[in-house]
């Protein structure tokens, strides 16, 4: 009797396991769409992969290297999907990007077109999930886009259950894919993007996802960038190691906000264990960029094994301090101010977990700060940050 009982739990166990496998802790790497979109092209992707290993990246932890949306071609008699001519041979650009010790990753929709029109996988979810694994697929990104119209169109029939009926055909896409994924017996991670609708973090892992989009578009401007990051709050608890809020890709370099505003994006992004997925050109990067990008002592942050995601602590107006818990006892904090003028920020160690007494290090100008007091106050400049250790 008492092993009939178990019997669910033995049996959940691989499953649970085989998700927990993959994106211990947040994925890292480049994504072709914020800086290329659908110009993208073989060459900017083996032009990304040569880069993330020639510029400190793949050491610093960026191995996935992730094809957006634009890759499709057509399907054949057979239902096998094609690339397109920009991609000819998709098998021969993963080993040549596993070659280089990186991963590959792409991107489709469960719908029949994705956002940009292109082939998605609606009713060829087990095919394409096979023709990925024979490519050599590590990752894949599932992006909604033309799902809704059928979900609109099931739901029209109901109208009364017409929100419960789009969220389970929703969620019936998601675990589809993933259950798809699974099958063909290679660790695939899920990214799940569906704009954070019906609170995805509360599902998300129950469908097999590894990530998931908790938001609309990022673009390469403070306002999109700081809203999409300081929206985050509240949210630290749905994540985890194999499951992650995703608030978007980086802008970092792509040239829109100034360097101190990009260092408040990664700041942000690592102190929410955000994935670290690059979006810019890597193969002309400035050294600002770069030091950007390369902080192993935020990545650190991001990366810490305890898998835990940071939150808000304290914001009065423009000012907000943030912090996240990391293994160890140590506790990373962010003082942000949101102003177009600078501004003094100051946090009580017990307000982030911290003993008078511990140790701070500052992350960005690199230096240790010693041993501080109860409380710890800097000026912060416009859109800018302070990114301290504490151990
Ligand atoms: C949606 C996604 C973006 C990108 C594009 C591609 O807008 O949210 O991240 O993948 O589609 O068409």
């Amino acid at each position: 009797m008492k092993i009939l009982r178990l019997l669910p739990f033995f049996l959940a166990l691989p499953l649970a396991a085989q998700q927990q496998r993959v994106a211990l802790t947040p994925p890292m790497g480049w994504n072709s769409w914020n800086h290329f979109a659908t110009r993208v092209t073989e060459a900017d992707v083996r032009g990304a992969a040569d880069a993330i290993a020639a510029s400190g990246m793949k050491d610093a932890g960026y191995v996935y290297v992730n094809i957006d949306d634009a890759w499709e071609g057509k399907r054949d008699a057979q239902g096998v999907i094609h690339s397109n001519e920009k991609f000819p041979d998709m098998k021969a650009l993963g080993d040549y990007i596993h070659s280089k010790g990186l991963k590959f990753g792409i991107y489709s929709s469960p719908g029949p077109q994705t956002c940009a029109r292109y082939e998605g996988s609606y009713q060829h979810e087990e095919q394409d999930a096979k023709t990925w694994a024979e490519w050599g697929v590590d990752y894949v990104k599932y992006d909604l886009c033309s799902f809704r119209p059928i979900m609109n169109a099931a739901a029209a029939k109901d109208p009364e259950h017409a929100e419960e009926i789009k969220f389970k055909l929703m969620k019936e896409a998601y675990d589809k894919m993933s259950k798809a994924l699974k099958a063909t017996g290679r660790p695939i991670v899920l990214s799940l993007c569906q704009y954070g609708w019906n609170d995805v973090w509360t599902w998300g892992p129950e469908v097999g996802g590894n990530l998931w989009r908790t938001t609309d578009d990022i673009r390469d401007s403070y306002l999109s960038m700081s809203q999409i990051g300081f929206s985050q709050a509240g949210l630290s608890k749905y994540a985890g190691p194999g499951h992650w809020n995703d608030p978007d890709m980086l802008e970092i370099g792509n040239g829109l906000m100034t360097a101190e505003e990009y260092r408040t994006h990664m700041s942000l992004w690592c102190l929410l264990a955000a994935p670290l997925l690059a979006g810019n050109d890597l193969s002309k990067m400035t050294d600002e960029t770069k030091s950007i990008l390369l902080n192993k002592e935020a990545i650190a942050l991001d990366q810490d094994p305890l898998g835990k995601q940071g939150d808000r602590v304290w914001a009065k107006g423009a000012l907000e301090v943030w912090a996240k818990p990391l293994s160890n006892g140590k506790v990373a904090v962010g003082l942000f101010n949101r102003s177009l003028e600078a501004a003094p920020v100051s946090f009580k160690l017990s307000d982030v977990g911290a003993k008078s007494g511990a140790k701070a290090r500052d992350l960005w100008a690199h230096k240790d700060l010693g041993a501080l007091k109860d409380s710890y106050t800097s000026t912060i400049p416009a859109h800018g940050v302070v990114l301290l250790k504490l151990e």
